[in-house]
């Protein structure tokens, strides 16, 4: 029985949204969207989403913790990640409109899991886009140094950072440690307080500036128009496409195969520190789902553009990890701009800068895609009611949704100035790491058995058989090579050190819950393999995360069931009478 229309699982049916094209909607003008996109344009536009702060800065920090074998990592995260593209591909061919994973979920959860993918996209779009914007000011001030033009570090810091260093120097005075017990950003974050101008009451004026216009800059940019947009976003693709390529042809004759070994010296625990940032460089390939409206063919372009995209910026991403890793000791990698810092290091200053000016284009691209994500995610939200309608105005000169739009540019301009990048990378990933795994989980409810008439659907492997044992390998395989870890899971998770030792296994207690479910269910049921295996690894790699990235992802999902609970529910189009 199909559910009622009070029923917080009610579903769009893919017929009604075919239907019902969106340019039907009052607010939409009559021409809608425009459709300018091709397959090589979406293909552009996943790069640009793609590489960008992962790959040009948080991948250091992943090296110094892993070792070369984070390599290993990219190749584990890319299949993760593909398996996730093959579902959204298949989505994207079924229901070719604005709205990506959220559009998605309607059609296969109901309209309360559509709230909350919709909702946690908003961490992987908006709040995505405030990492990158914080590192963008990083390499684009270091730049502005470099040519003997300087932005006072308190103008260009985020007010959080140096609160942060402030506070954790103060602690150490105040014990009376001597200061060498602080990091190099904690003293940063110390002197930047204490050089900035006092507001009132302790505050000080500490905000990032360069982060803060560059949002601005790039908004109004998507604000003109996905025509102007999708220029902008070619050329710089291709500048950080040609950056790349002699990154990696230079690099390697200055690889010496001495500096991968140890491959691994830290074990599999110390590669999977690195999940958050080698995830975080993958994010994006499926930001050009979100353009569906406004592509030439959606059904037949999507998927491969998504696909395409992927196994480019895998390959480059493999290959850089081992150049970087070659290059220099892993030690040594720490850095917050890893890719031009090799070329310094090799006695390269040249090249060293044009990558950094590479890396300020690269991000700059970013910034473009996801700022131009999120407005048309309202924008379906908002066309279903479960937003107000303003959400889904179009301009009518530009066909751009406006207001969604300003609302994107103020949601990260303004955090941008303020927040610290580490802690907002973890969410970003978690975010997205949790609608990966409900896209996954979606095909497996809408097309458990690959029988779907799409013109692109997820190649359907029996996993009868192939599932149970893929999780018993995979347990053999961790217990033979990653024992230590192991042991360590089961002491704390039978109370070995009371509560607090516990309550950092729950994920993973949860997880392997699921992982005996979906046996069970592959078994019994003969499921699609990729789609379970898609949806194991994404939460997977979610358990990664730590349980207080867990609790802070859970506090967001909360307040977004209240927005939900307090308008969507009693304005949703699905509940009117009429749609019943
Ligand atoms: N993948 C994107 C980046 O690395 C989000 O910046």
């Amino acid at each position: 029985m199909p559910p009622s229309n009070n029923s917080l699982f009610r579903r769009k049916t893919i017929a009604a949204i075919l239907q019902n094209p969106p340019a039907d909607h009052d607010l939409v003008t009559p021409g809608g969207l425009a459709r300018h996109l091709s397959v090589r344009d979406l293909t552009a536009l996943g790069i640009a989403a793609i590489i960008g702060a992962g790959i040009f800065s948080t991948i250091g920090k992943a090296s110094l913790d892993g070792g070369p074998a984070v390599s290993l990592l990219f190749v584990f995260t890319a299949v993760a990640c593909a398996f996730s593209a093959l579902c959204y591909a298949q989505f994207a061919a079924t229901v070719p409109v604005s709205g990506s994973a959220y559009t998605y979920a309607y059609t296969s959860f109901g309209e309360l899991a559509a709230w909350i993918i919709g909702w946690a996209l908003i961490m992987e779009y908006a709040v995505g886009n405030i990492v990158v914007a914080i590192s963008w000011s990083d390499y684009f001030t270091g730049l502005l140094d470099g040519i003997g033009i300087h932005i006072p570090a308190y103008l260009s810091t985020g007010t959080q950072s140096a609160h942060i260093g402030y506070t954790a120097v103060m602690e150490l005075m105040q014990a009376g440690k001597p200061l060498s017990e602080a990091t190099e950003a904690q003293l940063a974050g110390y002197q930047i307080w204490n050089s900035a101008p006092e507001l009132f009451g302790g505050l000080r004026l500490v905000a990032d500036l360069p982060a803060f216009t560059i949002t601005v800059l790039i908004t109004a940019l998507v604000y003109i128009g996905i025509k102007e947009s999708k220029t902008a976003s070619n050329i710089l693709v291709l500048l950080k496409l040609v950056v790349v390529f002699v990154v990696i042809a230079v690099g390697a004759f200055y690889v010496q195969p001495a500096n991968w070994s140890p491959f691994a010296p830290n074990g599999v625990g110390g590669v999977l520190k690195g999940v958050s940032a080698v995830f975080f460089a993958y994010i994006g390939f499926d930001a050009i789902s979100t353009t569906a409206e406004e592509c030439r063919n959606p059904q037949r372009d999507l998927p491969k553009a998504m696909m395409y995209a992927l196994i480019i910026c895998t390959v480059l991403y493999v290959v850089i990890t081992l150049v970087l890793t070659g290059m220099v000791p892993y030690t040594k990698l720490g850095v917050g701009d890893p890719l031009s810092f090799v070329f310094a290091e090799v006695g390269l200053p040249k090249l060293s800068g044009l990558v950094a000016v590479s890396a300020v284009f690269a991000m700059a691209s970013v910034l473009l895609v996801f700022q131009l994500g999120q407005p048309r995610i309202w924008l379906t939200m908002s066309r279903d009611g479960l937003l107000p309608r303003v959400f889904s105005t179009i301009h009518p000169r530009f066909h751009t949704p406006s207001f969604s739009t300003i609302v994107t540019g103020f949601f990260v301009a303004v955090p941008a100035l303020f927040l610290n990048m580490d802690l907002v990378v973890d969410l970003t990933s978690i975010g997205t790491l949790f609608a990966f795994a409900l896209v996954c989980g979606g095909i497996l409810i809408i097309d458990p058995y690959g029988r779907s008439e799409a013109r692109f659907k997820v190649p359907y492997i029996n996993g009868q058989l192939l599932m149970p044992l893929i999780l018993l390998v995979a347990a053999a395989l961790l217990f033979v090579y990653n024992r230590e870890q192991v042991n360590d899971f089961f002491r704390l998770a039978s109370f070995g050190e009371g509560y607090e030792g516990f309550r950092h296994q729950i994920p993973m207690l949860v997880f392997l819950l699921l992982c005996l479910a979906l046996a069970w269910l592959s078994f019994r049921k003969r499921l699609s393999l990729l789609p379970t295996l898609g949806l194991l690894i994404n939460l997977y790699l979610m358990t990664q995360l730590g349980i207080n990235n867990w609790t802070m992802f859970f506090i967001w999902l909360l307040i977004g069931l209240v927005i939900y609970f307090g308008y969507g529910y009693k304005n949703s189009k699905l509940g009117q009478p009429a749609a019943a």
